[in-house]
């Protein structure tokens, strides 16, 4: 989970690799270093920190040449050092390689290279492909071939980019990890990640798993397994570099929150005949599975009450990382609905291939166009989000919610109310997010910003939504938070509850949502109760109105959870947009 970027031009190539890397930074922040290639040498710079940090320590941006890479690490093998950054090299300091991924059998490979003589100077299992590649090299391979073999020794996922002394271009390859090849007039860029390099150029060309390319000149793509030439068309993707900017905001995520004014009307423009499609596939299969991880995975979990409470329909959630688990459910007849916004999540594309493997059929709603899951999907839903950067997902959520909908009320062949019913929900959001609500929220972060504990209670279709509130609180705010069906507090966790202990109640008119009583039991014992709703109670303490959308609540009843996570973050001085030891596409399983 690591983000790459490769760069092959006439520029200078080194402040051109740290403007990407910053672009990358979501996707690992524990440290950061580039190679260039110049002179007849391989010129290296790297330590632990941010790219700015590091930037500032070391000049990064003054190294010489126009071709090189850089990377930007989430720590997997191997503690966060400088030795443990990326580049890595070879003995000779001759190759220099980046990578992204995992090798499942970095150990075994280890040891056959240190018995050949090869020193090893960091804990990485990244250094084993410098290592591997001298060790072709040395068989006599050229680059191309050397490189080729080693990423056929590898097991596990990873997208890696090469350079070597002498070599004037670099190479990448991929098994698993996404890679894309960006293409400029006469100049290349490949990154892990559009964003990285969509400030110069918008046309693509996507790398597949088990595919390599030669970036020296013209690009030549090769099969990993026989060597053999590939053709590939050039794509032009239509987000632009403003969307993937901040612009006035002081956060990705304020500003991301802020976007689902519009997001959800973009997110319910689909091809309504391919709506209805799928919906008959579900309506025809037998057993229809929702996966996804982490938020996406709380987007399932309400799609599961939403084909439940509007199509009367059951589909089953699980957690992607389960999922390969009820492989034993799964026939021809199943179908399975995958959920994840960046669509490189490792945990989803494994899910995917259980199911591939026993003839399933995937339906995806990805935001990123081009994403490996987007590619492996029998059908995809573009979610339309738009960039997402913030490492804390918003806007990507309540789209992606709005597409199940969508998908529910096909199911139950009522599309039309519910398309009615997310144009009203999405037009209440908009007049809902104004600077006077976001003050009001803020006044309730800085009441409660030095709790060390919140619980948040939700029912039917809002307890996921409580469960998801918990998570955004959680990595934005640093303060621990815990969500809960709302009946089981009495079971267990209410023992928890002090005089003042926050609690939101997520609350709907939804003819579901009794949870009133559940709240008057935490105020009883002194908590502090923050409700989330169309209507006011007298057990809130302090309450933060939602319109009344009727089954659509969890959409509206997120945002001003979203928002008091980020006021929470703030008050609290957290890195916002990088919240520690996290990532944002999290490539590894
Ligand atoms: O890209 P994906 O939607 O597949 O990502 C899944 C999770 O990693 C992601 O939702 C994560 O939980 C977010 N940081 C939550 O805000």
């Amino acid at each position: 989970m690591c983000g790459i970027a490769g760069y092959v031009g006439k520029r200078r190539v080194a402040p051109l690799l740290v403007d990407s890397l910053k672009r990358l930074e979501y996707r690992g922040y524990d440290s950061c270093g580039i190679a260039t290639l110049d002179g007849g040498k391989v010129w290296i710079k790297k330590d632990m920190g941010k790219i700015d940090d590091v930037d500032g320590k070391m000049d990064l941006k003054n190294l010489p040449g126009n071709i090189g890479f850089g990377h930007t690490r989430w720590a997997t093998h191997g503690k966060v050092s400088k030795r443990n950054s990326h580049p890595q090299t070879d003995c000779k300091d001759r190759i220099a390689v980046i990578h992204n991924g995992i090798i499942e059998n970095f150990s075994e490979l280890k040891k056959r290279l240190k018995r050949k003589g090869h020193r090893f100077r960091s804990e990485t299992d990244t250094e084993v492909i410098a290592h591997l590649i001298e060790d072709n090299l040395r068989s006599g391979l050229d680059l191309e071939e050397a490189v080729r073999k080693s990423m056929n020794s590898l097991k596990g996922r990873s997208a890696i980019i090469v350079a070597e002394r002498g070599f004037p271009g670099l190479i990448a390859a991929r098994t698993g990890s996404p890679l894309i090849l960006g293409v400029g007039r006469d100049e290349y860029f490949i990154a892990s990640d559009v964003p990285a390099f969509l400030n110069h150029t918008r046309k693509v060309m996507y790398l597949d798993d088990g595919e390599m390319v030669v970036v020296e000149g013209e690009p030549r793509f090769r099969n990993l397994t026989d060597g053999k030439g590939i053709e590939k068309r050039v794509i032009t993707i239509d987000w632009d570099a403003k969307q993937a900017e901040k612009g006035e905001h002081e956060h990705y995520m304020i500003k991301e929150i802020l976007e689902q004014k519009e997001t959800i009307m973009k997110a319910i423009n689909q091809d309504e005949r391919e709506i209805r499609r799928v919906a008959n596939e579900i309506n025809k299969a037998f057993g229809v599975f929702l996966t996804g991880c982490g938020t996406a995975g709380k987007v399932c979990q309400t799609g599961e009450y939403v084909f439940s409470n509007v199509a009367n329909k059951h589909v089953n959630y699980v957690v992607s990382s389960e999922f390969p688990n009820y492989r034993n459910f799964l026939t021809k007849k199943t179908l399975l609905i995958t959920v994840s916004q960046s669509g490189e999540t490792a945990d989803v594309l494994e899910a995917v291939k259980a199911a591939k493997e026993k003839g399933v059929k995937v339906i995806s709603l990805v935001n990123v166009k081009g994403s490996t899951l987007d590619r492996v999907s029998d059908i995809t839903f573009l979610i339309k989000a738009g960039p997402e950067k913030a490492v804390a997902s918003t806007k990507a959520t309540t789209a992606q919610l709005a597409i199940l909908y969508l998908l529910a009320y096909a199911c139950a062949g009522k599309l039309n109310e519910g398309k009615k019913l997310l144009l009203e929900t999405a037009s209440k959001i908009n007049d809902m997010l104004n600077p006077r609500y976001e003050e009001y929220i803020k006044k309730l972060a800085k009441k409660i910003c030095r709790e060390k504990n919140v619980y948040i209670i939700g029912k039917a279709l809002n307890y996921p939504m409580a469960l998801e509130g918990a998570i955004k609180i959680m990595e934005v705010s640093y303060i621990h938070a815990q969500g809960f069906a709302g009946g089981e507090l009495k079971h267990g966790p209410i023992a928890l509850i002090e005089k003042g202990s926050p609690c939101i109640v997520l609350t709907a008119n939804d003819g579901m949502n009794n949870i009133i009583g559940n709240a008057m039991e935490v105020r009883a014992r002194g908590g502090f109760i923050i409700g989330v709703g169309p209507k006011r109670n007298e057990v809130f303490d302090y309450w933060l109105k939602t319109p009344d959308v009727g089954l659509a609540s969890p959409i509206v009843n997120i945002i001003p959870v979203q928002l008091l996570a980020y006021h929470l973050g703030v008050l609290r001085g957290c890195d916002i947009d990088q919240p520690r030891n996290l990532a944002k596409s999290v490539t590894v399983e």
